[in-house]
């Protein structure tokens, strides 16, 4: 075939073929068929050798024009089929900002940890160290320590979940007491509090649980007495519950203090009238107290010659349902949303 008609041919084979390029596929194929190294296109220029030296020139000018042709349809196809893609991929992936949004429901700290806090942010800016203790203990610190020997009645009164005749979940953060004493080997003076889980062997009902929490505190130094621990939980008590409220201590018994006292604070529902809230009394037990037992100073390592100290320990869901009027203990482990919420959470 004459190199002209063969360039011809080509343009009108191309036209004809344009005609099903519909997609990236096709115009991949439609290229590879005219417009790549081997493609139909391409290969004119070669036929340049057969063609008359007089027609050369007019032969080189349409090879370039069928050439020009073929490639202008090509890049404009693969405009339009890149915007098509792009257009539907955005139809695709529209986000209707007209559907309302999913509301974030905030979860806040229960009631029962931000007491905790509270009560730790009082006694840090007196000064006082926060340790944590353990959950399991050993009879040794738990109770021997605490001046409570095997046959003392007091173990009655702590029904104990024991692992082993060892082993036990401590029934009171009062065994951190001991351990705050005994692992403090230079025998310097101690300020620290100890907020943590107590178990015992109760029938969960309104009042009782078999978990829940205490704040244990001790102070042992050269001097302490009675005084110091009074003005210090008058000071507790006034950030806790109001600068109104006056304590009143009353005398008690455990076996690692002595003496032992009660703490009432003055009722914050009626100002100290009497309500069902005291039970008439104007007066509402928060906590228990004393002086560090000389004996139990002693085991620990402290001459009680030279040192004295006082401890306290703090239920921490009874001040949370005083301060909150939750009637059940058993609330603060039930993790109910409505519950939770009524809570001014921080
Ligand atoms: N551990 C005592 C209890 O659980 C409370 C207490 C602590 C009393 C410290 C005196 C000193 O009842």
């Amino acid at each position: 075939m004459d190199p002209i008609q063969t360039a011809e041919s080509v343009l009108l084979e191309a036209k004809d073929a344009e005609k099903g390029v519909k997609d990236q596929n096709s115009l991949a194929e439609f290229f590879n068929r005219f417009l790549s190294k081997k493609g139909k296109a391409s290969g004119l220029m070669a036929l340049m050798r057969e063609v008359k030296a007089e027609n050369k020139a007019s032969f080189g000018k349409r090879v370039n024009e069928v050439k020009s042709s073929i490639a202008s349809f090509y890049e404009q196809k693969k405009q339009e089929l890149e915007q098509k893609e792009l257009e539907e991929k955005l139809k695709k992936e529209r986000i209707d900002i007209t559907l309302p949004g999913r509301e974030q429901i905030q979860g806040r700290k229960n009631p029962f940890y931000q007491i905790i806090d509270e009560v730790e942010d009082i006694f840090l800016s007196m000064g006082y160290q926060v340790v944590s203790g353990r959950d399991v203990e050993t009879d040794h610190y738990n109770f021997e320590l605490l001046n409570v020997p095997k046959d003392h009645p007091s173990r009655d009164m702590q029904d104990t979940f024991y692992f082993d005749a060892e082993k036990l979940l401590r029934t009171q953060t009062s065994a951190a007491q001991a351990h705050a004493m005994v692992d403090n080997i230079d025998k310097t003076p101690i300020k620290m509090i100890c907020p943590g889980k107590a178990y015992r062997r109760d029938d969960d009902d309104m009042t009782h649980s078999h978990q829940f929490a205490q704040i244990e505190g001790l102070v042992v130094d050269k001097g302490i007495s009675l005084a110091n621990l009074k003005a210090t939980l008058e000071l507790f008590v006034k950030k806790m519950f109001g600068e109104k409220r006056e304590i009143r201590l009353r005398s008690s018994y455990f076996p690692f203090t002595e003496p032992s006292v009660e703490v009432d604070v003055s009722c914050f529902a009626c100002q100290g009238k009497g309500c069902p809230m005291c039970k008439g009394t104007g007066w509402i037990e928060i906590l228990g107290a004393g002086m560090v037992n000389p004996k139990v100073l002693s085991m620990c390592g402290y001459d009680p010659e030279a040192y004295s100290g006082f401890a306290f320990g703090v239920g921490v869901e009874r001040v949370a349902m005083l301060r909150y009027g939750v009637d059940d203990i058993r609330r603060f482990y039930q993790n109910d949303e409505r519950f939770l919420k009524a809570f001014p959470g921080k």
